[in-house]
């Protein structure tokens, strides 16, 4: 009975039974006096896939670098909680950090050519956290870098680990930080917009490749889109961003066919009638952080805002399986 890995059954047959590989507990980040996240709560199970998403402006990048360690005090102020297994990332040394970033946390940029550095071989680029947290040798390194490179549709990788990244076309770019994120197998990966600098011609099947290599490592994924039915598509889980707060979270299929809070409706009204070649966005948009109303931020908005929305903030209520923070849930 100890071979644990075969009887592994799939993580959503055993929603109750694991624990949480990242769990996020009322996390709010300030910059000076602007709150950009608000009592953020989020929990990704092992193996589980989270699709983050809103408008531009709503804090998900800020999320995915506070998570990373990439946003922390001075420059930002921290409180709350974000356990990654037993550790308390709030509480993190930058030096241990470093031990989990690229390691057991791996990060997708959306644009390689801001994130790889251009003086650096993408051989090199790919072997340097296989140096740096698995302490592969040399040759060892050159080996994985190019098993790397096929695994993410590189071809030719042997002749190409010696190429610049200017020498790749963006899609191949792509590629190559895709396999620095994952070349040490990490648990989670933070892809944030992954695909939105790309040609929309072979945006899918970079999402595709992320995908399959998730998979295939059995890895817990957040991918920050600002798509709701692409989310939907392609995450077991989908959490709604709106200005720092998150309004609605739950199981993508229950989220996309029946939305709960108003601005996921809206969100959900867009996608229908993008489909009809028609867009109506949702009128108006995120306030600034300098003028944001208390209650709930959504309040000027929303179709269904009455006094007490402007006044309280709701607190998320489970609802048919989900988290919604809205006063006047259908
Ligand atoms: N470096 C920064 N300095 C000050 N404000 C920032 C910075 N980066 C983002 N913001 C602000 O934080 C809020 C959230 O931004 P961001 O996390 O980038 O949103 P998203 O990724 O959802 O588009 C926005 O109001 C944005 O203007
Ligand atoms: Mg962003």
């Amino acid at each position: 009975m100890h071979s644990a890995v075969a009887l592994t059954p799939r993580v959503a047959d055993i929603p109750a039974i694991q624990e949480p590989l990242l769990n996020v507990s009322d996390l709010s980040l300030r910059r000076g006096k602007a709150v950009v996240l608000d009592g953020v709560s989020l929990a990704l199970r092992p193996g589980e896939t989270l699709g983050l998403i809103g408008e531009s402006g709503a804090g998900k990048s800020t999320l995915a670098l506070a998570l990373i360690g990439l946003l922390r005090a001075p420059e930002v102020q921290l409180d709350g909680s974000m356990r990654f297994r037993d550790t308390e990332l709030t509480q993190l040394r930058e030096a241990d950090y470093r031990r989990l970033r690229g390691n057991k946390i791996g990060l997708i940029f959306q644009d390689a050519t801001a994130a790889l550095n251009p003086c650096f071989t993408v051989g090199a680029q790919i072997a340097e956290p296989l140096k740096r947290h698995l302490r592969l040798s040399r040759w060892a390194r050159r080996e994985r870098a190019a098993e790397l490179m096929h695994s993410v549709g590189i071809p030719e990788p042997r002749m190409r680990l010696d190429a610049y990244p200017h020498e790749l076309s963006g899609g191949m770019q792509q590629r190559v930080m895709i396999a620095v994120a994952l070349a040490c197998n990490p648990e989670l990966l933070l892809a944030d917009e992954p695909t939105s600098a790309l040609d929309v011609t072979i945006q899918a099947q970079i999402m595709e490749l992320i995908l399959d290599r998730v998979r295939a490592l059995n890895s817990s994924a957040i991918f920050v889109l600002h798509d709701l039915a692409l989310g939907a598509q392609v995450c077991d889980r989908i959490a709604v961003m709106y200005a720092g707060q998150i309004v609605e979270e739950g199981p993508s299929e229950h989220v996309l066919a029946a939305p709960l809070h108003p601005y996921t409706q809206g969100l959900k009204s867009c996608v229908v009638e993008l489909g009809s070649r028609r867009l109506v966005p949702i009128p108006g948009q995120i306030p600034p952080l300098n003028a944001m109303p208390g209650g709930c931020r959504f309040a000027p908005r929303c179709p269904k805002a009455k006094t007490i929305c402007s006044e309280q903030r709701p607190q998320a209520e489970t609802r048919d399986g989900r988290q919604v923070a809205c006063w006047f849930i259908d």
